[in-house]
């Protein structure tokens, strides 16, 4: 039975203290279906208890594969993979699901699945992905969206130029060619740490992947994979998460685990806004102003520049600014969906098409509003933790899929917040 829970936050704490970062969502879950691909045990540790990990689990279980946790780890087992469906409902619980596909087809020649779901971003369609497969010798159709995939004759190298350096279909592709015959070379790649993180677990177990984090990425395929121990890196988005957090109530505090290098366009946007960084042994600390200010312009780019998944975040933080801050939105179109419940607690946003001006407001004011997607909801609970008053966040399954204990890393910070049935 699904349980309905709710936030409850009552805003205008000073959030002061340390926080740790939990393992990066957007590399454990690839790297998670690229455990698929392995002969042998591997051992995935700092894997967040997150929805959509539990989902990856039920998947690996569902294809044949032994999954289950073992403190703040997961490990594979070494069983041989039987199936080569991904159930609907599974598919539609986390688009992710779609990074499968490329490694179902490396291990079993042919694969069934219908299209993905996730946070409603707007149109989310996997024709990059489908045309890399086609080029590595597999057959697709679509029909009633469902996707049937056989390989040919065998699934072979290829020059595949990405017309959009595609996060998802970078993974898909590598997780292909490290089991094909032949050497793939992917242009125009993603270049997102998670890429580079995925390609160090499976270099482990023996890939040849050279270039990962670059735009070129050259793969030789090997005839088999072992298995390996691998620790999933710090989570960038969930770092600026907290590190808004602190910023909106005019806090100080430490953020355990954060690798700077991975948040470099994020990091000028916090300085313009009256913030004080410093980088410490540990991660990197944060002083809050009394009150921010605006920055000029954030426009959302695939890696190394600001990410989309903190748009919606920093567009919190600046609800709550002095001045006016304005946001395009590159990366996908439908991702504007938080502003009429930031609106709902005041904030004087205008959007049109992929533009969104926001006036700063001197004090949101608590409200009941919903999350309409993952980074839409913690966006509600930065602009809730620096309102006038109590807010109520309904939705919240959306905010589990991408934070490990929301509630209680931002307690720890002196927050008041409680998470109830409702
Ligand atoms: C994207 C983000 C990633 C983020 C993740 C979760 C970028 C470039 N990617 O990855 O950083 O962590 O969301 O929120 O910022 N597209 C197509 N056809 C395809 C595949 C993608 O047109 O076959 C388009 C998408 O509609 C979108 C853009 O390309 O407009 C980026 O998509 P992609 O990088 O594949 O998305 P994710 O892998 O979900």
């Amino acid at each position: 039975m699904l349980i309905l829970e709710k936030l409850i936050i009552d805003g205008g704490t000073r959030l002061c203290g340390e926080v740790k970062l939990q393992g990066a969502k957007n590399s454990v879950l690839p790297i998670l279906a690229a455990s698929i691909l392995c002969d042998d045990e591997c051992y995935i540790d700092n894997c967040p208890r997150l929805s959509d990990c539990n989902v990856s689990m039920r998947i690996i279980r569902h294809l044949g594969k032994s999954a289950y946790r073992d403190g703040g780890s997961v490990i594979i087992g070494n069983e041989e993979i039987t199936k080569n469906d991904i159930p609907e409902d599974m598919m539609r619980e986390m688009r992710s699901s779609i990074t499968f596909l490329g490694a179902i087809i490396a291990k079993m020649g042919e694969a069934k699945i219908s299209l993905p779901g996730g946070c409603e971003l707007g149109p989310r369609p996997i024709d990059i992905h489908i045309s890399a497969l086609k080029q590595m010798g597999v057959d697709i159709s679509e029909n009633h969206g469902l996707i049937e995939c056989k390989v040919r004759d065998k699934l072979r190298g290829a020059m595949i130029a990405l017309p959009y350096p595609s996060v998802g279909a970078t993974e898909n592709i590598i997780l292909a060619a490290v089991l094909a015959k032949g050497t793939t070379i992917i242009s125009n790649a993603a270049k997102e740490p998670e890429i580079v993180d995925l390609t160090i677990f499976l270099r482990s177990c023996g890939a040849k992947i050279i270039g990962a984090g670059e735009s070129t990425v050259i793969i030789c395929g090997v005839e088999s994979l072992s298995g390996a121990y691998h620790k999933v890196i710090p989570d960038r988005i969930e770092a600026i998460s907290y590190m808004s957090a602190i910023a909106i109530t005019g806090g100080t505090g430490e953020v355990i685990g954060v690798l700077p290098e991975h948040i470099m366009a994020v990091i000028p946007i916090f300085e313009e806004s009256g913030c004080k960084l410093q980088s410490t042994d540990s991660g990197l600390s944060i002083t809050a102003p009394e009150r921010l200010g605006a920055v000029k312009y954030i426009r959302t780019m695939p890696y190394p520049a600001f990410p989309t998944d903190a748009q919606a975040i920093i567009m919190a933080l600046m609800a709550q600014s002095m001045g006016t801050s304005v946001f395009v939105e590159t990366v996908f179109s439908g991702r504007y969906k938080h502003i009429a419940e930031l609106q709902r607690m005041g904030a004087n946003i205008k959007a049109e098409d992929r533009v969104a001006v926001v006036s700063g407001v001197e004090r949101l004011s608590g409200a009941s509003v919903s999350a309409t997607d993952l980074r839409g909801g913690a966006a509600l609970v930065i602009a809730a933790l620096g309102a006038d008053g109590r807010s109520e966040i309904s939705n919240i399954h959306y905010i589990d899929r991408g934070y490990e204990n929301i509630e209680g890393k931002l307690k720890k910070l002196g927050a008041c917040i409680a998470r109830v049935n409702s």
